[in-house]
């Protein structure tokens, strides 16, 4: 049987500076990405026809249908190539869904490599990574990985040279978070307040402690523009928050759209003992620890003879 398995990083948002709203009804960002060790895995199966199904971390809520951005990826991937491809997509999500954390996108980023494998396309990035912007604004940096920053609506991306490695805590939230509802809400807060909104611009200090690898720096830079709109939608994370930093966290913030709140640690085992106290504080559904930055989508397992 032919199959491919690709596996697929989640990103944290180390600066989301979110600009006006755009007449096509997004927003120009500076969107500072950042890959971290939490992995789906999508398994692409050569069929006739195309089907997905999905399993693990609150598989329930993710459509199984045409729906789901892995099958509209591959769906996208054989229009491009002009061919009636078919696959069957089996994805293994511990991604938290509607998170915050990219998670969909990451599946699709996976999908067209593991489609583009199967099938023996053979195309290069630059390809994939068009199909990827007409997919969603997140998954041009899921294909790419590491650390990235984002303009535009997020799909414009330049990678950032990282000197080290940092340690994470992500607290899981019950539900999700529809980020168009978060976008609208940051829309709807910043009209009541009535400042005028800026053009975002990437925060040199963020980048110059990203290069030097300093963790107590980049805790103290972290910042979402969303992290408002989520509060407002969902008021427990504030709790959340609080919990981190009471425990040390050198920097807290809510995970893109949310409602996954994001701690950054001073080392991993300062990760295990705040993930621990964050789980006995009961501020949370689960509680992850990660490293990032990670590489984007890795070929686990190939066809054979390839
Ligand atoms: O691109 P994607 O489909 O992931 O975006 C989901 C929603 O998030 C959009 O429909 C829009 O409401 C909002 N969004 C935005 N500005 C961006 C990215 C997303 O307003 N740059």
């Amino acid at each position: 049987m032919n199959s491919v398995t690709v596996r697929v990083p989640a990103k944290v948002n180390l600066q989301l500076a979110v600009g006006p709203l755009r007449d096509d009804g997004y927003h120009d960002l500076v969107n500072v990405f950042h890959a971290v060790s939490i992995f789906d895995e999508v398994t692409a199966v050569a069929e006739t026809g195309m089907s997905v199904r999905v399993e693990g971390e609150s598989a329930d809520q993710v459509p199984e249908d045409g729906d789901n951005l892995a099958i509209q990826a591959a769906v996208a991937l054989a229009r491009h190539a002009g061919r009636s491809y078919g696959v069957s997509l089996a994805i293994r999500k511990a991604i938290p869904v509607a998170g915050g954390m990219a998670g969909g996108s990451a599946d699709a980023a996976a999908a067209l490599v593991a489609c583009n494998e199967l099938w023996g396309l053979g195309l290069p990035l630059e390809d994939l990574m068009e199909i990827a912007s007409d997919l969603g604004s997140d998954v041009p940096f899921a294909l790419l990985g590491g650390t990235a920053v984002g303009t535009g609506r997020g799909e414009r991306l330049a990678p950032l040279e990282v000197g080290g490695t940092f340690h994470w805590v992500f607290a899981l939230a019950d539900g999700g978070l529809s980020t168009a509802k978060v976008y609208g809400e940051c829309d709807r807060i910043r009209q009541e307040g009535g400042e005028p909104v800026g053009h975002p611009r990437a925060a040199e200090p963020l980048l110059a402690a990203l290069r030097v690898g300093d963790a107590r720096a980049l805790g103290a830079e972290l910042t979402n523009d969303l992290q408002p709109a989520a509060l407002s939608l969902r008021g427990s994370l504030a709790r959340t928050l609080q919990a981190g930093r009471a425990h040390g966290a050198l920097g807290a913030i809510v995970s893109g759209s949310g409602p996954t709140c994001a701690f950054l640690a001073e080392s991993e085992a300062h990760a295990e003992t705040l993930a621990a106290a964050l789980k006995t504080e009961n501020v949370a559904r689960d509680v992850l620890t990660a490293h990032g930055p990670v590489p984007g989508p890795t070929v686990v397992q190939g066809p054979p003879g390839r």
